[in-house]
C-alpha cells in the first residue's frame, strides 16, 4: 500500500489516504518521495477547476526522490538514483510527437495527478521516460519546482528561440514567474517584471529583474509600449492583453502559460501591423527537462522555496491560495526538512 494525502471532493481538505498501486508495470519506475513542490495546478486539480479531477485525488507533480523499484523494461535508471517527476507521467511513445522529443504534445500524454495518484505520498509511479535524473549541482530540497514550474517557463525559451539580446517581460511573480526571472536573466536577457504586488519589487530585482512595473497599472503599461521582444505571463486571470501586445516590438510574442479560464477576446489589429504572436504551451518534454536541469546546475539557478512537512499540507495549500507563498512551497517527507 502507498500512503499519501488525498482530497475526497472538490475543494476538500487533504486527508491521510492509502491505496494499492497493484503490480509495477514493465516500463514503470516507483519513486520514494523525498520532496514535492506545490504548484497552483495542484490547487486547480483539488478544486476541479478544469473538470478533469477524479477523487480521491493525491496531488503533487513536482517530485524529487530516489528510485525504489524498476520494471523489467525500465531502462536508463538505477535503484537509489535521485530523480524527479513533473506534470506528465506517461505518453504513447509511438506518435509523431513522442518520437520527436515532444512528449508533452502527445494527445494521450497522462498527467501525474490526472486519473492517477501524485507525489504528496510516500511513493509515486511513472513511466521511466518521464523520470529524469537530477544532476550533480542541483540541490534536492529545492529542485522539485523545476519539474513543473521551471520547465513551463524554460521550454518556451527553447521553443521560440529567445535570444540573449532580447528584451523580455515576465507577468506574475509567483512560483512560475520567479523561475522565469531566474532563467531569463541567466539566459542573458534584459528582464522586466510585471507584478500586482509592489512589495515584491526588491526580491524581483534580486531574482534577475532589471525593471519592475505594476501589471495592472494602465499608465505604466502604456509607457512601456514598443519595448519588449517576448513576454511570458504566468497569471491565471484576465489582464489587459491588448496593452501587453502593445508593449511588444514588431515580431514580438506574448506567451501565456498561466491557466486563464475565461475566453480571450482581442482585435486582430493588436497583432497584424507588427506581425506579433499570441501563444501558449504545456510544460515541456523530458529531454527539455534534462537540458533545463543542466542549465540550472551550470548557472546555479535554485528555486526560492519555503519548506513544510507533509503533515502540514493543508496549511501550505491555504498559504498558496492566499497568494502568500514566497515563491514556491515544497513539502518534505519526515527527516528531510
Ligand atoms: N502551461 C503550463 O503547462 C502550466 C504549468 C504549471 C502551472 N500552470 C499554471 O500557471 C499559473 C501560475 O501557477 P503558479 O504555480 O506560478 O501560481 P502562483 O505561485 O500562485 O503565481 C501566480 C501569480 O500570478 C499573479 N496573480 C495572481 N492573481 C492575480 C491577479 N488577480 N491579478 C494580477 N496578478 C495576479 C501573482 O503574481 P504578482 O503578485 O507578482 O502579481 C501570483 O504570484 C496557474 O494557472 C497554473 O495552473 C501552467
Ligand atoms: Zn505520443
Ligand atoms: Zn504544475
Amino acid at each position: 500500500m502507498i500512503r499519501g494525502y488525498a482530497a475526497s471532493e472538490p475543494g476538500g481538505k487533504l486527508e491521510p489516504f492509502e491505496y494499492d498501486p497493484g503490480p509495477l508495470g514493465g516500463d514503470e519506475v516507483e519513486i520514494e518521495v523525498e520532496f514535492c513542490g506545490l504548484c497552483h495546478s495542484d490547487l486547480s486539480m483539488v478544486d476541479n477547476d478544469w473538470g478533469m479531477s477524479q477523487y480521491p485525488l493525491i496531488p503533487g507533480h513536482e517530485v524529487i526522490g530516489t528510485v525504489a523499484a524498476l520494471g523489467a523494461q525500465a531502462k536508463g535508471l538505477a535503484l537509489g538514483q535521485r530523480v524527479g517527476l513533473g506534470w506528465h507521467a506517461d505518453s504513447c511513445m509511438a506518435c509523431e510527437w513522442c518520437r520527436t522529443g515532444n512528449h508533452n504534445l502527445c494527445a494521450s500524454a497522462k498527467g501525474t495527478i490526472v486519473g492517477r495518484h501524485g507525489g504528496f505520498a510516500e511513493r509515486v509511479r511513472a513511466a521511466a521516460a518521464f523520470v529524469v535524473p537530477v544532476p550533480e549541482g542541483v540541490e534536492a530540497g529545492s529542485a522539485g519546482p523545476l519539474f513543473c514550474g521551471g520547465i513551463t517557463v524554460f521550454n518556451p525559451i527553447i521553443q521560440f528561440g529567445v535570444k540573449p539580446t532580447d528584451k523580455v517581460g515576465v507577468v506574475g511573480i509567483g512560483g512560475l514567474g520567479h523561475l522565469a526571472l531566474l532563467f531569463l536573466d541567466a539566459w542573458g536577457c534584459e528582464v522586466t517584471a510585471f507584478s500586482s504586488s509592489p512589495e515584491k519589487e526588491s526580491e524581483a530585482r534580486k531574482l534577475g529583474a532589471d525593471h519592475f512595473l505594476n501589471s495592472r497599472d494602465a499608465e505604466a503599461l502604456k509607457n512601456a509600449a514598443g519595448t519588449l521582444d517576448f513576454i511570458i505571463s504566468t497569471v491565471n486571470v484576465l489582464l489587459d492583453w491588448e496593452a501587453y501586445l502593445a508593449i511588444l516590438r514588431p515580431k514580438g510574442r506574448l506567451h501565456l502559460v498561466g491557466a486563464v479560464l475565461q475566453p480571450i477576446c482581442l482585435p486582430l489589429f493588436a497583432l497584424l501591423p507588427g506581425q506579433k504572436s499570441l501563444s501558449s504551451s504545456p510544460v515541456g518534454a523530458p529531454p527539455t527537462i534534462a537540458t533545463m536541469l543542466e542549465f540550472a546546475a551550470r548557472h546555479h539557478i535554485r528555486p526560492v522555496v519555503e519548506t513544510y512537512p507533509f503533515n502540514q499540507v493543508n496549511e501550505a495549500i491555504e498559504k498558496l491560495r492566499e497568494g502568500k507563498a514566497r515563491y514556491r512551497i515544497v513539502l518534505a517527507r519526515q527527516g528531510n526538512t
